[in-house]
């Protein structure tokens, strides 16, 4: 989704924004932005829709001088895509610049307003209405009579606004100046010797600064070469920031770089927490809320778009090995649902970025309840990290396509990690414990021997979307049961976000309920059926699909010979236990969407229409 970099220091901003801009690609964007102010009163002011990468020849011949300036990503959400509507925004003069991610929600009554006051408008978007609010407030003295400063002017204007948002201003007023605010949007400023980086994702800050503060809701920070000025002084942080892994090394495509590392994904989720002599698990990040878990007596875990298929397999897990009655919501709903809470009710909020919009307001939401929050987080220092009561970090490593891949495999790892701390601490025997364990130590390997499979899951893939009179199939269902219920859902979200064919996951079970209507030769069935407690209710639905000349494409255990016979094709998964299935199944699923979606050339890192955090509701 959009996203933001600005800075104020001694060197020349451009190249430091541009570089900023080009890591922030990931995110998604339709179009972009500069704003930079020159020492002799001049602004650079470009604004363009399609990709950076594309103009990068163009700027080469430009003078681009000065030493503060912001820029910007847009992901279209008010206002189509045109280059009028890409960010900076301005007011009336073109004498203050606006950048902004978030949502305006009573836009459309402050621009009535705006323009009856005779301001006029160039865009389409909610983001400019806070440049003429602005504009309007700065032409305004404050209470004491004086000149207001732009931070005044800001402070004002967004009293008025209803919404979220993070966001730089400019003023040439004030030409050495950023002010920085944000309400439910992500900002952070990196602090470097004197010049400060300030940008919406840790990405864009890591080539230029190691220490950083994060800023908090509803807070104003002023920031000018040299100074840093926060409504709450504070020290900067070690920013916690890998930056070389978020380049793409030898691989074509950071969806394959990723899939690639989910061993080494549950292998950095696991380390230091197995302790197999008492079958426990060691979880820093739960310790102050150890003696609580006991008492829990229902657990809600809520979670948007992949998140949430792990959050549905976690709910398995939790009931079956810790006892704890588990249900589990989109955040999208459930924070306009009225759920029934009690003092021994706990929520498990699981997300990647820890900045997706509806499951931080879930979030919010029941905190203000009293409901006990625990997060499930990959980026380290994100806001849901921060305001979770306790939480587990799955420690992936930065994930940059936009497909969820090996965060879905340390989500998984994570709730299984977390049912053993749970189950130990109320019913669950230690030789049990002790069994999860000893099979989540050698997973790491069982997940990389999936990978050695890519080749052949390649050519199924290309098979599948290719092959039939050179157009090959465009429709798929997954089916899974049980644990794998919502792996199937995995597999066909990511197939449907990444190859843009339609597909989807469902209950086994299900089927005959209507789906089964859709069956023919042209409809593939991708069924996982591991040799678990419900393989033999797999083979039903099977042959439900097979007596109606569909085509399978089983995910079964190694050794399973039987399932040959009734599947055109088999991906083999080694045996494990019945709750880590889901993390091996998933794998060859991943495989398979990226290289369906390759095999008809889509750009899988940057899906169309996408965003890889969505902080907007
Ligand atoms: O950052 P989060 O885990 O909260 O993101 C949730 C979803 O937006 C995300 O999983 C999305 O569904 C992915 N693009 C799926 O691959």
């Amino acid at each position: 989704m959009c996203g933001i970099i600005g800075y104020v220091g001694k060197k020349q901003a451009f190249p430091i924004l541009l570089t900023g801009l080009k890591r922030l690609e990931y995110r998604g964007y339709d179009s972009y932005g500069f704003s930079i102010f020159d020492e002799k009163g001049g602004i650079f002011l470009n604004k363009k829709v399609g990709k950076i990468s594309e103009a990068e020849k163009d700027f080469l011949g430009m003078d681009i001088q000065g030493t503060v300036g912001q820029a910007h990503t847009r992901w279209a959400t008010t206002g189509k895509v045109t280059e009028a509507n890409a960010h900076p925004h301005f007011d009336c003069a073109k004498e203050i610049f606006v950048v902004h991610n978030g949502i305006i929600e009573n836009y459309g009554e402050l621009k009535n307003k705006l323009i009856n006051e005779g301001h006029q408008f160039s865009s389409e978007t909610d983001t400019e209405v806070l440049a003429h609010l602005i504009e309007k407030f700065l032409k305004e003295k404050n209470k004491k009579g004086e000149k207001r400063k732009l931070e005044e002017a800001v402070k004002e204007a967004l009293k008025l606004v209803k919404g979220t948002y993070g966001l730089l201003v400019m003023s040439k007023s004030e030409p050495e100046k950023i002010v920085a605010a944000r309400l439910s949007s992500p900002l952070l400023i990196g602090v470097n010797n004197g010049e400060y980086i300030v940008a919406s994702d840790p990405i864009a800050i890591a080539p230029f600064a190691s220490n950083i503060v994060y800023l908090n809701d509803y807070e104003i920070a002023v920031i000018t070469p040299g100074n840093l000025s926060l409504e709450k002084e504070r020290a900067p942080e070690k920013m916690e920031y890998e930056s070389e892994e978020a380049e793409k090394g030898s691989y074509e495509h950071f969806m394959l770089k990723e899939i690639m590392e989910e061993p080494a994904a549950i292998e950095s989720a696991i380390k230091g927490r197995l302790i197999s002599q008492d079958g426990e698990v060691k979880l820093g990040g739960l310790d102050s809320i150890a003696g609580r878990i006991k008492d829990i007596q229902n657990l809600i875990l809520v979670a948007c778009g992949t998140a949430n298929y792990a959050a549905r397999t976690g709910k398995y897990m939790f009931e079956e090995y810790a006892g704890i009655s588990a249900e589990t919501d989109l955040a999208s709903e459930f924070r306009y649902r009225k759920p029934i809470l009690s003092k021994n009710t706990a929520a498990i909020f699981i997300s990647q970025s820890g900045e997706t919009a509806d499951t931080l307001a879930a979030l919010r939401e029941m905190k203000r309840k009293g409901v006990l929050t625990i997060g499930v987080t990959n980026a380290i220092g994100s806001s849901q990290s921060r305001e979770t009561d306790a939480g587990v970090y799955i420690r992936s490593g930065s994930e940059i396509a936009v497909a969820s891949t090996k965060a879905f495999i340390g989500q998984l790892t994570a709730l299984a990690l977390m049912s053993v701390y749970f189950g130990r601490k109320r019913e669950m025997a230690m030789v049990m414990g002790k069994r999860i364990v000893d099979e989540l130590s050698v997973l790491p390997d069982l997940a990389q021997k999936v990978l050695k499979n890519s080749s052949h899951i390649e050519q199924i893939a290309k098979k599948y979307v290719l092959a039939g009179e050179g157009k090959g199939f465009r429709n798929f269902w997954f089916i899974g049961r049980k644990y794998n219920y919502p792996v199937a859902m995995e597999g066909a979200l990511k197939l449907k976000e990444c190859s843009y064919l339609h597909a989807e996951g469902i209950a086994g079970g299900e089927l005959k309920h209507g789906s089964l209507a859709l069956i023919d030769e042209q409809f593939p069935t991708v069924a996982i059926c591991p040799s678990d407690s419900v393989y033999e209710k797999m083979v039903s639905n099977i042959e439900e699909v097979r007596a109606r000349k569909g085509r399978i494409l089983a995910i079964a255990t190694e050794g399973n010979e039987e399932i040959k016979k009734l599947a055109e094709d088999v991906i083999y998964i080694p045996k494990t236990l019945e709750m880590l299935t889901p993390i091996l199944a998933a794998i060859p699923l991943h495989l398979l969407a990226y290289y369906m979606a390759t095999a008809l050339g889509r750009d899988v890192d940057r899906p169309r229409n996408l965003a890889k955090s969505v902080t907007v509701e």
